[in-house]
């Protein structure tokens, strides 16, 4: 077997190359960094989420279309960060648009349930095969209920979630996201760390943290728990720290040993849902969980989320004994968006096309990855996809440690300034495409790859 052998990054290069992108970059979104200011006068930081802004600038848009955007000075690009993956169908899908156009003449909001709910229910139980579904309106809803039926149903207050994963920004689970390095504690019992201060410390105490991809961890944490756990979450592949995904066996080890434990396993499908195949990880991986989370992708463009569940699990939700409930769940706009997406826009074939161009990014990515020997490999299915600059394969968070978080900004930069638009912040490339996205809009990712590669490797 050959012992591949990765070039020297020489991170004094990388910090130049970051200033000439960046200053390359600066000139070209003028208007955003004007309107910013002119927008924190009343909006605080200038941005209506905190992650919306992102080193180098805040890159304020102006409109979408198909697989491209225009920010508000102008600039066209062809775009990979997709509203953090929502846009599998493009932007301004004529279908999602005729849908929501007819629904908004005909009223936006009701709060009572509108005819479109059954299709969309048929359409979800069919693809994860969990027979019952509520809605919601963000992702951050649905893993809050999912946490809530678990413990509903079982009489437990204790979660299991995954070290190094992110879940909504709820009290819940908002903990250990990205942990900081010093403060992580031993890997058989890491430490429940608040992402952000104003988490009361007793929610610390309801949550256990385990590395992602190990079975004897998972079980280390249910037996010291033993009798109050009530559940663990998972996202099926870890993609807030590029892509990890799950080892053979892993998630089926999984829901085994919390049934073993008399808890529930619950799939944050937000972001695999509808994108990494027709019918998610459960598809892909053979896995159907007790409960899932679903948001983003499911909704073409709208606010939306859906909580999919066995009949035990919804069981105190039908007795009416715990309302789940929200003024705008089943939102009238939201549910006929889902339903276009869904039944019209990400059907079978949609799929086919997500995996034509993951060959063509991860194939070109990857030579280019060979040929400049870089420290790095592409993960990924369907429509998601990210390279990882890392020798080896990540399994677990705690694998990230130590990635030098300059490689993958400078990959952001280079793509940024040559029409490419990405997700900010992540800490490793990642990447969605639409049903939008051409074979030219994938091989233009690449050509940008491979002039990152050169720049980092001559
Ligand atoms: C895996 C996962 N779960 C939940 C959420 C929260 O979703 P939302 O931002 O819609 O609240 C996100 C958001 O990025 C996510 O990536």
């Amino acid at each position: 077997m050959s012992v591949r052998e990765f070039v020297e990054i020489d991170f004094e290069k990388v910090d130049r190359l970051i200033e000439e992108e960046e200053a390359r970059l600066e000139p070209k979104h003028r208007a955003s960094i004007e309107y910013k200011q002119v927008a924190s006068r009343t909006v605080a930081g200038g941005v209506a989420s905190s992650w919306q802004d992102a080193p180098p600038h805040a890159i304020f848009i102006d409109h979408g279309q198909g697989s491209r955007i225009w920010d508000i000075d102008g600039n066209e690009y062809v775009d990979y960060h997709l509203g953090y993956g929502a846009m599998a169908v493009g932007h301004a899908h004529p279908k999602v648009v005729e849908a929501v156009e007819r629904q908004a003449r005909r009223g936006t909001h009701f709060a009572q349930p509108t005819k479109d709910i059954a299709a969309v229910g048929e359409n979800l139980a069919e693809r994860f095969g969990l027979p019952l579904w509520r809605f919601a309106n963000s992702g951050t809803e649905t893993t809050l209920e999912a946490v809530r039926l678990m413990r509903a149903v079982t009489g437990r207050d204790v979660v299991i979630k995954i070290e190094g994963s992110y879940h909504g920004h709820h009290d819940s689970l908002m903990f250990s996201v990205i942990p900081d390095p010093e403060l992580i504690g031993p890997r058989e019992h890491p430490a429940t760390l608040p992402q952000v201060p104003g988490i009361p410390d007793v929610f610390a105490g309801l949550v256990r943290v385990v590395p992602f991809n190990d079975l004897a961890e998972a079980e280390r944490a249910l037996v010291e728990n033993e009798g109050n756990v009530a559940g663990m979450i998972v996202e099926p592949a870890m993609m807030n720290c590029g892509i990890v995904m799950p080892e053979p066996g892993y998630l089926q080890g999984l829901k085994d040993l919390v049934h073993k434990h008399g808890a529930f396993l619950a799939f944050d499908e937000v972001k695999t849902g509808c994108t990494v195949a027709w019918g998610g990880a459960v598809e892909a991986f053979g896995v159907t969980p007790d409960i899932i989370a679903l948001a983003k992708a499911i909704g073409g463009g709208l606010p939306c989320g859906a909580i999919g569940a066995t009949e035990e699990l919804f069981a105190p939700v039908l007795s009416g004994e715990l309302d789940m409930a929200g003024t705008f769940n089943g939102n009238p706009l939201t549910i006929a968006a889902c339903r276009a997406t869904l039944t019209e826009v990400l059907t079978r074939d949609a799929y086919e096309h997500f995996d034509e161009l993951h060959r063509i990014l991860d194939d070109g990515c990857s030579a280019v990855i060979d040929k400049y020997r870089l420290p790095a490999y592409v993960s990924g299915m369907g429509a998601k996809g990210s390279i990882i600059y890392s020798p080896k394969q990540l399994r677990e968070f705690r694998d990230t440690i130590g990635i030098d978080e300059r490689i993958s900004y400078l990959a952001l930069l280079m793509q940024l300034n040559r029409g490419v638009f990405k997700s900010p912040w992540s800490k490793q490339e990642t990447w969605t495409t639409s049903v939008a996205h051409i074979v030219e809009d994938a091989r233009r990712y690449v050509e940008n790859f491979e002039e990152f590669g050169a720049a980092v490797a001559s």
